[in-house]
């Protein structure tokens, strides 16, 4: 099957096959006019529309981008995106002054939705979870990574994990499974909080590494909840499952987490609203991707990551919405290009690349999807306006008009469609 994609003012993208740092994370590839041609679920041409149709045949389909700006599919790379239950009255709570810690100690938080999450079926989990992907979908995502964390239990782990792998295969959101059975402690164990340590060493993590159900694993390495030398223990074994590791790091408090990260090869260090001066040297020395969630500080009211000191000293920077139900309860990217850009300082040129090729580098994914080049995934979006800055500009608003998935148009004016 081909598309060509036709009548856009400009196609904006990074470039290359791995994350951008410095000066060049603000630098995209403008092609103005232009089509894109996508074959067999790839990008076979991007470019000046003559020289299109000099070298190519007509197209199977045609999509009309009617003047609006093409960009790379957004790539999410930290979402908990499998969960039962909902939480906005401790938001109300947090709005009237408790913190989200408070919250935690008093039985709530992500012990809250846990338990709702045991609660819930499968298949009940998968529609909710079906639900969510449509939403992500209609924002401009195309890839998202997906932990699990809401069973705390092996039985649980596993069905999100189940669910994770299911949704997948039915929706055109593609999903990365990451297991974080290391999310809490649950309260069956609160009184000996090592004794769940062990059993996620012992028994959780092995077996669903042999499950082959998760490609990454990852720990909310945080004060009071696993601390670092825990941290260290839980990812030990990940080289020998073949888990690739991301990290809750420094996210409440300053407990050397990227710095662990780092030393672990990681592909992310996640959240590092309170990283240290050392720490953003190790990332900038390093190829772990700092992956920045300003939509959790912002709904936290908490500060923001530093972005501006992290991408001067050459960090890999990336975004991602941290979906959960707890402390960023968004499936948007473009409102977290928005945040990025009013809320940590990133120019809208770097927030496009840190939601795209970053974000992909971010999952171990930049030689497959984050750019329009020839040869990547036929993965994009098409906005209703004629320029990328209005994704910004125009913030609150949802201006995804279109969007392509591995070659198919599965967003059509704004909505879900299951054409061909
Ligand atoms: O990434 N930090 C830990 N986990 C989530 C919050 C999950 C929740 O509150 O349910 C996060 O912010
Ligand atoms: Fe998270």
């Amino acid at each position: 099957m081909t598309l060509l994609i036709r009548g856009a003012s400009q196609v904006a993208t990074p470039t290359g096959h791995r994350a951008r740092r410095g000066a060049d994370l603000g630098r995209l590839k403008l092609h103005s006019p232009a089509v894109v041609r996508c074959d067999g679920g790839r990008i076979a041409f991007v470019g000046d529309p003559a020289e299109h149709d000099r070298s190519f045949p007509e197209p199977d389909v045609v999509l009309d981008a009617a003047g609006g700006c093409v960009l790379p599919g957004f790539v999410d790379p930290h979402t908990h995106p499998a969960w039962a239950g909902s939480r906005e009255d401790e938001f109300n709570r947090r709005l009237r002054g408790a913190t989200y810690m408070d919250i935690a100690r008093a039985g709530g938080g992500i012990n809250a939705t846990v338990r709702a999450t045991r609660g819930a079926t499968h298949d009940q989990l998968l529609a909710t979870t079906l639900a969510r992907l449509d939403t992500f979908l209609e924002h401009g995502t195309t890839t998202i990574e997906a932990k699990s964390g809401y069973g705390l239990d092996l039985e649980t782990e596993f069905r999100l994990l189940e669910v994770i792998r299911d949704a997948d295969r039915l929706h055109p959101v593609d999903l990365h499974p990451t297991c974080l059975a290391a999310h809490e402690v649950p309260p069956e164990h609160r009184d000996d909080p090592e004794c769940y340590v062990r059993r996620l060493i012992d028994e959780i993590h092995p077996t669903i590494a042999a499950s082959s159900l998760a490609e990454a694993v990852d720990v909310f390495c945080e004060q009071g909840v696993f601390d670092l030398s825990q941290t260290r223990r839980l990812l030990a074994d990940a080289p020998r499952y073949g888990w690739r590791i991301h990290l809750h790091a420094d996210e409440l408090s300053p407990l050397g987490g990227a710095e662990l990260a780092v030393e672990l090869g990681a592909l992310s260090a996640d959240h590092l609203v309170h990283v240290s001066q050392a720490g953003i040297l190790a990332l900038a020395a390093s190829d772990t991707v700092a992956v920045l969630l300003p939509g959790t500080s912002f709904f936290l009211r908490s500060s923001y990551a530093p972005a501006r000191a992290m991408v001067e000293a050459g960090c890999a920077v990336a975004v991602a919405t941290d979906c959960n139900p707890g402390s960023s309860p968004t499936q948007s990217m473009p409102t977290i290009l928005a945040l990025a850009c009013l809320g940590m300082g990133l120019t809208i040129e770097e927030a496009v690349t840190a939601a795209t090729l970053n974000a992909a580098a971010a999952i171990g994914r930049a030689d497959e999807i984050g750019s329009l080049e020839v040869g990547k995934r036929a993965d994009l979006v098409v906005l209703g306006a004629p320029t990328y800055h209005h994704l910004v500009y125009h913030y609150g608003v949802n201006q995804i008009r279109h969007v392509v998935k591995d070659g198919r148009v599965v967003v059509r004016d704004g909505r879900r469609t299951h054409e061909i």
